[in-house]
């Protein structure tokens, strides 16, 4: 966003942006000029130019090819999921940041662009459903009678959960989530939200980082059936239930889905990473017994503006420290640059990475 080109600017880099790249979140190619970058609409010129290439998504083989041996790319790169895709990044000697890699410490909350699209995705997720119910989200009391409130059920209250209960409550819905960390029931509750509690026999739920791990089959068994009871009676439900590096846990199953009543609507926040209803297909809207079944795969896209100025602030925050006087300085031995390295100077030296390439 041309607000970042002013930061960068301002440490004394050089920005190149490609023409129209800014288009998509309302941003033409004058702003990013005003702001002291040089558009150009020669993209393998821009590419062979940088030493740090800054994108949303993971570049295609041929662009990373295009960049010079040496270049610093920063971006969404899914590391852990398709780690063996970043092999051209390696054959060219780049040094490669991943977003997703970012630590959760207090000094990098600036650049937690996952909590940013999480974010707009729960909001989203809210808004799509609300719009897609055959009913209204608010309680009304009208000369024609009293309109229930809707009933949103939200499985996982992470960063997405949590602000699709926060969108659900100001739409009026009656809310209630389910978790299996203890600690998500607290800031569940302050959002005016029940929290639907499983006992889960005193397991451990949640890793070092404060992200749920994976469950067995009979702790997973066990949340399944209260979410089959709570379903049977909710309007809307929103999944957003991951475990990092893993597939998404099975939270609904098909008899919860025909246990619904028809007009409901499934928003499956977890698509990308196997989704997690039974019956939801990623990208698609399907209709099954009359429950309409959403699993959107890139939500941040369809609000490209907020979604844009938010990355792009992440960006900024992780990139400023690394330039001095206009100068790229990479200290792998800081405690966010290092966790957040793919691979340096065309090594592999992330050893969650390396694990998953096996
Ligand atoms: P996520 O996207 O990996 O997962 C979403 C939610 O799904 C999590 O709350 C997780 O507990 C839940 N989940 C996983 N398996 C489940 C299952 N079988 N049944 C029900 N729920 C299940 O997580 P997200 O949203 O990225 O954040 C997770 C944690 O990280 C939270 O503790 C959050 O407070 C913390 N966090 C810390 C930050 C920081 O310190 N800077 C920033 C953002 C999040």
């Amino acid at each position: 966003m041309p607000e970042s080109v002013k930061k960068l600017v301002a440490l004394k880099a050089t920005v190149l942006v490609e023409s129209g790249a800014g288009w998509g979140a309302a941003r033409s190619d004058n702003e990013y000029t005003e702001a002291g970058a040089a558009v150009s609409e020669d993209r393998s010129v821009l590419l062979q130019a940088a030493d740090v290439l800054v994108t949303v998504n993971r570049p295609s083989p041929q662009d990373f090819s295009s960049l010079k041996s040496g270049a610093v790319v920063i971006g969404f790169l899914r590391p852990l999921d398709e780690p063996a895709a970043l092999q051209p990044a390696l054959t060219q000697g780049l040094t490669t940041f991943a977003m997703e890699l970012v630590p959760r410490i207090t000094r990098a909350q600036s650049m937690d662009a996952l909590s940013s699209m999480a974010t707009v995705s729960g909001y989203k997720a809210v808004i799509i459903a609300a719009e897609r119910l055959p009913r209204m989200f608010p309680m009304l009391m009208t000369a024609a009678g009293t309109v229930p409130p809707a009933k949103v059920l939200v499985l996982g209250a992470g960063v997405a959960g949590l602000q699709a209960i926060a969108t659900g409550r100001r739409l009026g819905a009656v809310v209630e989530a389910y978790d299996v960390r203890a600690a998500a029931g607290e800031q569940v509750r302050s959002l005016g939200a029940n929290f639907l509690d499983v006992d889960l026999g005193g397991l451990k739920t949640e890793d070092a980082g404060g992200y749920a791990v994976e469950l067995s089959e009979e702790a997973l068994e066990r949340g399944r059936r209260l979410i089959e009871e709570r379903a049977k009676i909710s309007d809307v439900v929103i999944t957003t239930a991951q475990v990092p590096g893993r597939r998404a846990p099975l939270l609904m199953t098909e008899a919860a889905v025909y246990g619904m009543k028809t007009g409901s609507v499934v928003i499956d926040l977890a698509g990308a990473t196997g989704g997690n209803c039974a019956l939801s297909k990623p990208d698609q809207g399907i209709e099954i017994n009359g429950v309409l079944i959403i699993a959107p795969l890139n939500l941040p896209a369809t609000v490209p503006v907020h979604a844009s100025q938010l990355y792009s602030r992440n960006i900024t925050s992780f990139l400023s420290p690394l330039i001095k006087e206009g100068e790229l300085h990479i200290d792998m031995n800081d405690d966010v640059v290092g966790p957040s390295c793919v691979s340096h100077e065309g090594q592999w030296v992330n050893t969650r990475v390396v694990a998953a390439l096996k």
